[in-house]
């Protein structure tokens, strides 16, 4: 007869049949780099999460590299913002400094640039306007010209949350012009207009100053749709595939890991990092728990890596398990 409790009898045997594991090597770590001097300015929405000028960035990626993780995501917060958001592509710019001194100093970290705009423009939305409409095709340049500028700084790989339809081919097509024909593409591929970017605006300082991401950001009522997004983002040749937020779109992470043979990352969010983190100062939660089933509950849902502003933590867990 069968019983399933048998398997679960001991914690050696629970390890054994364990299917999903977590591990420090798949964990991407979101920074937020901001222009200036003595900066190490805490994200109050965001709890644990500091925005860094470069002159200060060792105290973090000192921590990074002590709990092992490979990889960080570089988020930019210039100091001057205009219409075409020209801080994004000028390759002094905040991201292009921070990736020559991240390269410099821990030449084994791998560094993922963020492809956007809306850090940079005045606006802050992440493409062109002209008559209060988000262009697209106009601003597909401007992307590419950002993605060769963060490849000539040293980014091991570019990762455009834009939205705009046909960024992928033409990033791809400009860094293949610019010798950039290894470097990948983590495309945002299924991303939506969510409520849970709220503390990352916060964050980044890149709110839009009028209307919403609706026009270019996906519908959260559509999973389906999230295929066909990445079913185009494959076509232009993205190399690995986002899904964002993670939480409240596991439907979306496993359709697309049954649909489609490519590595996908999950994007945990600030709106879910916030949650967590509120509720576990209260005392309402056991965050190492929650956090945990979190992290695993993406794996299960079929992401190969995860983004996560909980990874220095979750990586200290992992040792410690070990
Ligand atoms: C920029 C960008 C955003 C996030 C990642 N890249 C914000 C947005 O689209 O408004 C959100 C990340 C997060 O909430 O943690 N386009
Ligand atoms: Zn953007």
């Amino acid at each position: 007869m069968e019983r399933t409790r048998r398997l679960r009898t001991s914690a050696a045997l629970r390890s054994m049949v364990r299917e999903e594991h977590v591990r420090v090597d798949e964990l991407i770590y979101p920074i937020f780099v901001m222009e200036g001097n003595n900066i190490c300015s805490p994200v109050d929405s965001m709890p644990g999460i500091n925005q860094y000028s470069i002159d200060c960035l060792s105290e973090e990626l000192d921590r990074v590299k002590e709990v092992g993780i490979k990889a960080v995501l570089v988020f930019g917060i210039p100091e001057h913002k205009d219409e075409v958001g020209s801080g994004a592509y000028d390759d002094h710019g905040i991201v292009q400094e921070a990736i020559r001194y991240i390269k410099a100093n821990y030449p084994e970290l791998l560094v993922i640039a963020d492809v956007c705009l809306c850090e940079y423009t005045s606006h802050g939305h992440c493409g062109l306007i002209c008559n209060g409409e988000i262009l697209n095709d106009e601003t597909l340049p401007l992307l590419a010209k950002a993605a060769v500028s963060y490849a000539k700084a040293g980014a091991d790989i570019v990762a455009p949350s834009d939205m705009m339809d046909k960024r992928v081919a033409a990033i791809r097509e400009a860094l293949d012009e610019n010798g950039f024909i290894n470097l990948p593409i983590m495309a945002y591929s299924a991303k939506f207009a969510s409520g849970y970017y709220g503390p990352f605006r916060d964050a980044a300082h890149s709110a839009p100053g009028f209307g919403d991401r609706k026009t270019y950001q996906m519908d959260p009522a559509n999973g389906q749709e999230a295929l066909r997004e990445v079913e185009e983002d494959i076509a232009e040749g993205a190399d690995l595939i986002i899904a964002k937020p993670a939480m409240a779109y596991m439907d979306v992470i496993k359709e697309i890991s049954l649909n489609y043979n490519i590595p996908i990352v999950a994007y945990n969010v600030s709106g879910e990092y916030a949650m967590v983190k509120a509720a576990a100062m209260q005392g309402w939660i056991d965050e190492k728990k929650i956090v945990m089933e979190n992290m695993v509950g993406f794996k299960r849902a079929g992401a190969k890596m995860i983004i996560t502003y909980h990874a220095l933590d979750v990586a200290r867990w992992i040792k410690e398990e070990e």
